[in-house]
């Protein structure tokens, strides 16, 4: 049994494993209807054109086929673009399957098929005859990048840019020492082990329950009921369990579109489950050049920064993210300039993908500074001290809190730092040339506004409620050791509801807020209970908690008592008794304190240092060892938040050596279809990784003093490895993956 009055802080162990690895957890796909129909989709085996003519007599006479749809007879939904704007939409016109004849990306679902049993609408779905007018396709983001533009309409406005500071082209001119490069990255591809998947139940009335993979079941239901002109009181989207997603899942994908439209089309319960090469066409991390430029006085004070960025999005959508500016703000520099453009492929729109931007830009940026390290003669770690700011110098202003000396300190120490010799290719281990190299992250420390309920029982029980979800990261076990701090109880007390559109509202999880978000409204509506509990307690004949404030009490062991001396107090349940209640719920929301936003930034930090072996003969690299030390405020769970960490680390080496999504840019198609031509690091790839976890006490980034810990532990990843693997062997390589023809 846990210690009842500290539940937050403590490795508890996720509430919902053991339903997770018995099998009881069901996901999107995973339920089950009456006379339940299946869908499968067709996708466009180009990049770019139109349709000359769909024939599907072959798969219409398959079988169990029920119905074939293409944009020849789709149902007459409305397909303005303002009833397919979701919460996280972008600029530009979102993507309506089957809206018309043009294709504008390879894999785009173009017909879809419904039947009796799945096998029979895949099998059927291969007898569906396309005519294609292919058009010439433009995928290459290397030859697109003179194409880009700066997007008319930010997406968000700290993603646009800072204005200038200084001159940064004559200091850079002016400086002693100088570095200048380009950077590529490739697309990557968002692999959860949970495909895509609807699953649509009908009710009574038209009512309908749907299991949708997403990171956000009220964006689905509104997204759905805009789409259908639903009536949002009759649907509910549920996510009870979600297998992963890493942004994936941030926007609704076309499978829900269809099946919700064949449900309401025929009138039956409907399931559409998406193939893994599926998940390769609707989404990816946008292909990215960037060009950074460094400039660095003797002693190797920063004297210029530019940094230019240019990736891909699709031709019907703006897709933006922050690349550029954390360049302006994570060192002291005076003279910085900062450029983010997009360039137009003919690929589906690209996502946000763990840390999106950051991840991108850090690993540009990181790489930078090292390469300036070595052409200053300082060591890289000391090189980032020398060039510590404490001021988010892109807003001017001062920063929440800022534990990056202690990552610094505590990781180089961890790993060992100190015994580093700098020249590259001076350190061996047998056959195996050694790299030791490090990089900084920053992730914005973010709190959405959020609602939550929670309910406590006379038997004692607790109950919290909110609309949020939990994609692998800890949701119901952090917001239970709220619940179980708060009222003093095991953590096994408390019933944790998430993951449904009915429930209090809640946004995406997404960002890294929602521990801060969900979590703050869930302490919120906690201590509202507590204090409807003192009004009742109060009332109650010769209360000994009479002349208590709110301020004064709190609960322990079952009783509310003054903090200040735990005799005085009343049982809860003579409370609730004494008040004829058989529970008390309240409902609390929360938002981002809006003074403190226009004063201070808040970003988590972290230090990562990296050891690799490569192997000079077969061009091997592998990661032996990697240490991060992560400043992110208060840790709710250091279990589930080392998860965190370990996931995004795993993911940054996927960044740095394996992870490429491969186009044939002659035909525009996307060349990776599934897990075995996509290598995520496998087991094997991965050796030791150590997690620490800084002090950092910040009561401004969030209520309950948390930064969020979902995409720190990516940023600067991949930048750490690609300085270990110049560090081994005395090779730049800047296009990433870092792959064995690069190295040799
Ligand atoms: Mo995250 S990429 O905001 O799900």
């Amino acid at each position: 049994m846990l210690n009842q009055s500290k539940t937050v802080g403590l490795p508890v162990s996720r509430i919902d494993g053991p339903l997770k690895v018995t099998g009881q957890a069901r996901y999107a796909a995973e339920h089950f209807g009456p006379g339940m129909l299946y869908g499968h989709v067709v996708s466009a085996t180009i990049a770019t054109g139109r349709i000359r003519a769909i024939h599907t007599a072959a798969a219409e006479h398959f079988p169990g086929v029920v119905k074939i749809y293409t944009h020849d007879n789709r149902p007459k939904t409305a397909y303005r673009d303002s009833r397919w704007k979701d919460a996280v939409a972008l600029p530009g016109h979102p993507f309506r399957p089957l809206e018309n004849d043009r294709v504008l990306f390879d894999g785009q679902p173009v017909a879809f098929v419904v039947a009796e049993s799945p096998e029979a609408a895949r099998d059927a779905a291969g007898l569906v005859q396309i005519e294609y007018l292919s058009e010439e396709p433009h995928t290459d983001i290397v030859a697109q990048r003179h194409e880009s533009y700066e997007p008319p309409v930010p997406r968000m406005k700290q993603f646009m840019p800072p204005p200038p500071r200084g001159d940064a082209e004559a200091a850079f001119a002016a400086a002693a020492h100088r570095v200048s490069a380009d950077y590529v990255l490739s697309g990557e591809h968002h692999n959860p082990m949970e495909l895509f998947a609807s699953t649509v139940l009908l009710g009574t009335d038209g009512a309908l329950t749907i299991h949708d993979k997403t990171q956000g079941s009220q964006n689905s239901c509104d997204y759905i009921c805009g789409v259908f002109s639903l009536d949002p009181g009759k649907v509910v989207v549920k996510n009870s369990f979600v297998g992963g997603a890493f942004g994936q899942a941030l926007r609704p994908k076309h499978q829900l579109f269809f099946a919700v439209m064949a449900s309401l089309d025929l009138n039956r319960s409907m399931k559409v489950e998406m193939t893994r090469q599926d998940m390769f066409y609707l989404t990816w991390r946008p292909s990215c050049i960037q060009t950074v430029s460094l400039a660095a006085d003797a002693e190797g004070h920063l004297q210029a920064v530019m940094h230019h960025a240019v990736h891909a999005t699709s031709r019907h959508e703006d897709y933006q993210e922050n690349v550029a500016n954390w360049s302006g703000l994570a060192y002291k520099c005076e003279n910085v300039k900062i450029s983010y453009e997009i360039a137009k492929l003919d690929l589906a729109t690209p996502g946000d993908m763990r840390a999106p931007g950051a991840a991108t830009g850090m690993t540009a940026l990181e790489a930078a500074m090292d390469e300036l390290a070595y052409a200053a003669g300082i060591d890289p770690l000391e090189l980032r001290i020398r060039n510590f700011v404490h001021r988010d110098q892109n807003q001017d202003k001062a920063i929440t809190s800022k534990a990056l000396h202690a990552c610094y300190r505590e990781g180089a120490a961890r790993f060992g730092w100190a015994e580093r010799s700098a020249a590259p290719r001076s350190m061996r281990e047998g056959d195996d040339l050694v790299g030791w190299g490090m990089a900084g992250g920053i992730w914005e420390a973010m709190m959405s506004k959020g609602e939550a309920k929670v309910r406590l029982s006379v038997d004692g029980s607790v109950t919290v409620s909110a609309a949020a979800s939990d994609i692998g990261t800890g949701t119901y076990t952090i917001l239970g050791q709220l619940a179980a701090e708060a009222f003093d109880c095991p953590v096994d007390a408390v019933s944790v509801e998430i993951g449904a559109s009915d429930l209090p509202k809640t946004g995406v999880e997404g960002g890294s807020w929602t521990a801060a978000t969900t979590g703050s409204a869930v302490q919120a509506a906690a201590k509202a209970v507590i204090k409807t509990l003192l009004t009742h307690a109060q009332s109650m004949e010769n209360s000994p908690l009479k002349e208590a404030k709110v301020q004064q009490v709190e609960i322990a062991e079952g009783r509310l008592v003054l903090e200040s001396n735990h005799q005085i107090g009343v049982s809860m349940v003579d409370i609730l008794e004494a008040a004829g209640l058989e529970a008390i719920e309240e409902h609390a929301k929360v938002g981002p304190d809006m003074l403190t936003m226009m004063r201070y930034a808040s970003y988590s930090h972290s230090a990562v240092f990296v050891e690799v072996k490569v192997d000079e003969e077969l061009g091997i690299v592998r990661v032996t060892r990697v240490v991060s030390a992560i400043g992110a405020g208060r840790i709710l769970n250091p279990k589930t938040a080392r998860s965190q960490i370990l996931g995004g680390i795993v993911m940054g080496i996927g960044m740095a050596l394996h992870e490429e999504g491969m186009i044939d840019h002659r035909t525009g198609r996307i060349m990776n279809h599934n897990l075995a031509e996509y290598h995520v690091p496998a087991h094997a790839d991965i050796r030791d990784i150590e997690v620490i976890f800084v002090e950092e006490d910040d009561d401004m980034a969030s209520p309950i003093g948390v930064k969020g810990l979902g995409e720190i532990g990516i940023v600067g990843v991949a930048a750490a490895v690609s300085n270990a693997v110049f560090h081994a062997t005395g090779k730049r390589i800047r296009t990433l993956p870092i792959t064995v023809d690069k190295i040799l």
